[in-house]
């Protein structure tokens, strides 16, 4: 089909490869597949108007066509400027007729400008991964408050500035936070960025970790999956933290921690996955060794000081793809990957199907359950019913061929007692 829908993406002629991709990441997301089945029957989202601010990948393509099963009319742009798969932008727009505005690469400018793009069918529903609709909208775009009845947001960093928002009372309109569903943030977070992360590490680079000192800033769920899964490659992993339960946490888990002034001159690879400014600055970057790879999993690209690293560099060069190599003053070559952003999606292809399957069925159901609900809800953030997240844990056992057992009517009722005891 080749659909004229509004646009802008780097290349249609590059839509078959992208068809064939996004059929590939449909085997792995059966619980997605069941929900779609379902949403192209009952049309929950039938009308409804829906601005999606997503990494355009391949697993986002088949979320996207979900919505769309179930009648949503649905504008897609990308949540970061380098993780978007322009085949698969090309595959949405000419094969399946989605409006797509989002080119790999593009610069901050034409980012926003598609943001505004997607915008402008006067969204009901938004979906973001990081708010930046939910911010353009209210900075922006007020007068669209009038349209929209409700979001979701999908990550750690977008949930931190919508609450920050609701705390203000500045929310214009009901959020779900899929990353509190435990289908999500159990599993996207830990498994999906710790092999994601890995993998970009090593796409860019092809370094052996086996052996090397391997920093990882953060340890909630993103940075324990990426510091159990380098250590099951072999790498002597530190990690640094400013909250001290997870401190406790990662030295229990059998890691090494200390503070990144401590990190800095004795790591090899760091990675950042805090959520926060600034995690490895100037003061760290003048003390790491010759040869130190630096890389970011969090959100947004302000976790590595690249100004700073900027700054401090004679010369910078692009010595392989996705690795700039910063030459100091005194000789010392620091290499920044991916540009400091994300290095799953900028480096790799972003976490595995069969993760996003549960954080996308996630999605698919806090959409209809906003729509559905949005009259009775205020200007705050919600978690995904508690039913709705186990039905997907359920769904996703299913698909895998695990069975598990079910209390008994004795088991029922002793748990619902409080007269039982030894
Ligand atoms: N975030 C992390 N990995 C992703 C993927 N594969 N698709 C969409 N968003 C993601």
């Amino acid at each position: 089909m080749t659909a004229t829908v509004p646009a802008d993406i780097a290349d249609p002629t590059l839509a078959p490869e992208g068809i064939r991709r996004i059929e590939w990441a449909a085997r792995e997301m059966p619980v997605l597949r069941k929900i779609r089945e379902r949403f192209q029957r009952e049309q929950p989202l039938r009308g409804i108007r829906m601005a999606c601010c997503l990494h355009v990948t391949t697993e986002t393509a088949n979320l996207v066509l979900t919505l769309k099963a179930g009648g949503a009319d649905v504008r897609l742009c990308a949540s970061n400027p380098l993780s978007t798969q322009d085949d698969v932008a090309a595959a949405l727009v000419t094969e399946y007729g989605i409006p797509v505005f989002a080119i790999c690469g593009e610069d901050a400018t034409t980012y926003y400008r598609h943001i505004h793009q997607a915008l402008e069918h006067r969204p009901q529903l938004t979906m973001d991964d990081g708010a930046d609709l939910v911010a353009t909208i209210h900075k922006e775009r007020r007068e669209l408050l009038q349209w929209v009845v409700g979001g979701t947001e999908e990550t750690t960093t977008g949930v931190i500035r919508l609450r920050a928002m609701a705390a203000d009372g500045a929310l214009g309109y009901p959020i779900v936070a899929v990353n509190e569903s435990a289908t999500k943030h159990l599993f996207d977070n830990r498994y999906g960025t710790g092999q994601s992360t890995i993998d970009g590490i090593i796409r860019a680079t092809n370094v052996l970790l086996a052996g090397k000192v391997f920093v990882v800033a953060g340890y909630g769920w993103c940075g324990r999956g990426v510091a159990m899964r380098a250590r099951g490659m072999g790498a002597q992993v530190v990690v640094t933290e400013v909250d001290p339960v997870k401190a406790l946490e990662a030295v229990m888990d059998g890691f090494r921690v200390m503070p990144m002034a401590e990190a800095a001159p004795i790591g090899d690879i760091f990675v950042t996955l805090t959520g926060d400014c600034n995690v490895i600055d100037r003061q760290h970057l003048e003390a790491m060794k010759d040869g130190a790879i630096l890389a970011n999993s969090g959100h947004f690209d302000n976790e590595i000081n690249v100004r700073a690293l900027a700054e401090m560099a004679e010369g910078v060069r692009r010595i392989r793809e996705h690795v700039d190599e910063y030459r100091l003053a005194d000789g010392r070559r620091l290499y920044l990957l991916g540009e400091g952003r994300l290095v799953n999606l900028a480096a790799a292809e972003g976490h595995p199907a069969a993760v996003m399957d549960m954080s996308f069925a996630n999605q698919a159901l806090a959409s209809e359950w906003i729509a559905q609900h949005h009259a009775e809800l205020g200007r705050q953030v919600y978690s995904l019913p508690k039913e709705l997240d186990d039905e997907i844990a359920r769904l996703k056992l299913e698909a895998m061929g695990v069975r598990i057992d079910t209390l008994t009517e004795e088991q029922r009722r002793y748990l619902a007692s409080w007269q039982e005891g030894t």
